[in-house]
């Protein structure tokens, strides 16, 4: 809530033609000007944002200007805060070190993960898929303090090792890798199962499954001393959810991979997880159709009644990754509220 105080500068009081008043949200003075016939002006930082001029009177002008304002302040909080790390007293994963694959913007999990494990004092890689993706993960990276940034489309051949080999370079270890991404063909992606093409088949088991396996394999010699590895799945791969189609089969081979590779390297302190966030509006889920759908199912039938955000996910993974977590493994972890265990 803003906090308006009348401009003890101008005339005030019932008998003033205008009033005016300011609040004051960070760095930015919202003023606003109310007429008595029912005109108001909303200015921040001098310019002119808003004009109410068919008001009934004077308090239904500020009300109006007021809720212009406030949302403002929603936006601009939530613009600025989305650079801030959340205030972790505990630096549990100090001394760690970890690659975060996946981040396309601030609405990803990718970042989210990112955000919580700088927070609890891990030190992060990332990378951004091309030239494209750069300029909207730049600034995320530069908030991360992450002295590693690298191009990785795991379509290219040789990038993807070149990032193990930067890693191996820069650190000589890795502590927890985060495997944050997934692609399907528009047509595989929004067709029938059954009647995916081969090509539109591979190209979904590739990205999204494949590279996760890959991933696991270039950072095995690196986890000497064990460390963690995780991926994003959903609950489309246990279920048959509307609209989700070919990547629920993708995510049904992804989670087994998990509990193989989890058998494979458990004996080297290596542990691997399977993560299944509810639904989160992301780029990703653009790909979707009736997406909005699926969030209001999501949050009426949770059983905490609420969709999950990108940090819900970050500071669960990151739990994960954790001493205190070295006999779990195998996992694949639920962040949705508890939306999959109701009928
Ligand atoms: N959003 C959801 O509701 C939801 C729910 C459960 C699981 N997931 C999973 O979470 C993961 C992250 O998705 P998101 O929702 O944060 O969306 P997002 O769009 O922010 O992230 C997807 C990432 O995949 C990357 N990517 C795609 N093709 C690539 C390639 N060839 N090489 C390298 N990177 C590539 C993109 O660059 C992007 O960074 C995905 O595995 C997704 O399936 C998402």
């Amino acid at each position: 809530m803003l906090d308006w105080k009348t401009n003890s500068s101008l005339a005030a009081g019932k008998g003033a033609t205008v009033q005016q008043f300011v609040a004051i949200l960070g760095d930015d003075r919202l003023e606003a000007e109310i007429a008595p016939w029912g005109e108001g002006h909303l200015r921040i930082n001098g310019r002119d944002i808003a004009r109410i001029d068919d008001a009934k009177n004077r308090r239904q002008a500020f009300r109006e200007i007021k809720k212009i304002a406030e949302r403002y302040a929603e936006t601009h909080m939530t613009k600025n805060s989305s650079l801030t790390l959340p205030a972790v007293k505990a630096k549990l994963l100090e001394g760690k070190k970890g690659l975060i694959v996946g981040i396309a913007n601030e609405n990803s999990i990718a970042w989210g993960c990112a955000k919580a494990f700088r927070a609890f004092g891990a030190e992060v890689a990332v990378t951004y898929l091309n030239d494209k993706a750069k300029k909207y993960v730049e600034p995320l990276a530069r908030a991360l303090e992450a002295p590693i940034m690298l191009p990785l489309d795991v379509n290219e051949p040789g990038q993807m090792e070149a990032v193990f080999e930067r890693i191996s370079k820069e650190w000589g270890k890795l502590d927890f890798v985060v495997h944050s991404i997934a692609f399907s063909p528009k047509d595989a992606l929004q067709g029938r199962v059954v009647d995916v093409s081969r090509d539109g088949f591979a190209k979904t088991m590739d990205v999204s499954c494949w590279t996760f396996i890959r991933m696991a394999h270039l950072a095995e010699p690196l986890m000497r001393k064990g460390g963690s590895l995780f991926t994003m799945s959903y609950y489309g791969s246990q279920m048959v959810v509307k609209n989700y189609n070919i990547m629920g089969v993708a995510k049904a081979a992804l989670e087994c991979a998990v509990r193989y590779i989890a058998a494979e390297l458990g004996p080297k302190g290596i542990r691997v997880h399977a993560i299944s966030p509810g639904p989160l509006a992301t780029r990703a889920a653009s790909g979707i159709p009736e997406f909005d759908a699926l969030l209001d199912k999501a949050k009426a039938k949770a059983p905490s009644r609420s969709l999950v955000s990108i940090d819900d996910v970050g500071v669960a993974t990151a739990f994960l990754a954790h001493d205190a977590a070295r006999l779990i493994t195998g996992e694949t972890l639920y962040i949705d509220g508890g939306y999959h265990i109701i009928d």
